[in-house]
């Protein structure tokens, strides 16, 4: 399974933070927005991930990000010109994908809780799988309309009337198909490769899944101003009640086995003393002593299930 971060799109929504630095690196409380969903990713067990991005922010991108070598994963970069819909990253990621699957998220997308993912890639095995996210305001997302059993009738693309508030969020799960069926596409109205138009696609080849998000999931996006603070409060509030980070690449590299405790120790080394460093060295001093017998009632953070409550 590949993945896609699409890290692109003008940013208006968001300036004059845009103007300063590229949306996808504005902070979500203490990190980059993109470590969300880039940790939904590797959480997934993803670790080939292609980062599509526009012609200015690329550069930026890859120059903090590097190859993924320190997360233990693989980065590849691919700019997007000019904006034209969120379908054409499989066109653009064509060479990328191969004859993979791929995993679509967007790069402003915050996802919290167990949902299921792993479940998902694991049991995809063609077709789509995509999420339902019950909102207020579905007028401003791809709707999917259900019958009384449960089944997909439609899926509409900011529709004026909804015809539920099940939303689908940035995230998505594709065969190899996709590829073929992004570069059919006609553009739409707002003259751009939809998303929505690939669910449809799907859903008319009878190859869709759609896997509703339980109540105990957040879903944020962080592509206004107010998303976004509401977005750095939420990760806050999470953070100070449970002591524990809340997507931390190098955290989750570590417990995933995506990179050694030397390696990890070698990364916290190059940090500058920040409360991100001191929150790592905790980590590394249970993993450690874990991985040498020592108490772990000696520690000060030594949840077993910690891996669950990553
Ligand atoms: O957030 C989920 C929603 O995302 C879905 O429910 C909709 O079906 C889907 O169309 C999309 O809605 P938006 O129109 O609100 O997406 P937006 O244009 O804000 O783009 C989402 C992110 O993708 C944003 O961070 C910018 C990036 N992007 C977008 C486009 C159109 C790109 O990198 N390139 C693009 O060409």
């Amino acid at each position: 399974m590949k993945g896609i971060i699409l890290a692109g799109g003008t940013g208006t929504r968001l300036y004059p933070l845009t103007k300063v630095c590229c949306k996808q690196l504005l902070p979500v409380f203490d990190k980059p927005m993109i470590y969300y969903p880039l940790s939904t990713l590797m959480l997934a067990g993803i670790k080939d991930i292609c980062i599509i991005s526009t012609p200015k922010d690329t550069p930026v991108l890859k120059d903090f990000l590097g190859d993924g070598s320190r997360f233990g994963l693989n980065f590849s970069y691919i700019v997007q010109q000019l904006p034209k819909g969120i379908a054409e990253a499989f066109i653009l990621g064509k060479d990328f994908i191969g004859d993979d699957n791929v995993t679509l998220i967007l790069g402003d997308n915050i996802f919290y809780g167990d949902f299921g993912l792993i479940q998902a890639i694991r049991d995809h095995k063609n077709g789509a799988t995509i999420f339902g996210y019950p909102v207020t305001n579905p007028r401003d997302f791809g709707v999917i309309e259900f019958d009384n059993e449960g089944k997909v009738i439609s899926i509409e693309e900011k529709p004026q009337k909804p015809k539920s508030n099940y939303i689908v969020p940035g995230l998505y799960i594709y065969d190899n198909d996709v590829i073929d069926i992004a570069t059919n596409l006609k553009p739409s109205k707002r003259l751009e490769y939809e998303i929505t138009d690939v669910n449809v696609e799907y859903l008319n080849r009878g190859k869709l899944r759609v896997y509703p998000m339980g109540r105990g999931v957040a879903w944020l996006d962080s592509g206004t101003t107010s998303a976004l603070s509401e977005a750095s409060t939420f990760v806050e509030i999470v953070e100070a009640r449970q002591g524990l980070k809340m997507a931390c690449p190098e955290e989750i590299a570590l417990r995933l086995g995506f990179i050694s405790l030397d390696k990890f120790k070698n990364e916290i080394d190059n940090m500058s003393r920040c409360q991100y460093r001191t929150y790592l060295e905790g980590v590394y001093r249970e993993v450690y002593a874990k991985a040498n017998n020592i108490s772990l009632g000696q520690l000060g953070i030594c949840d077993k299930n910690l891996l669950q409550n990553l």
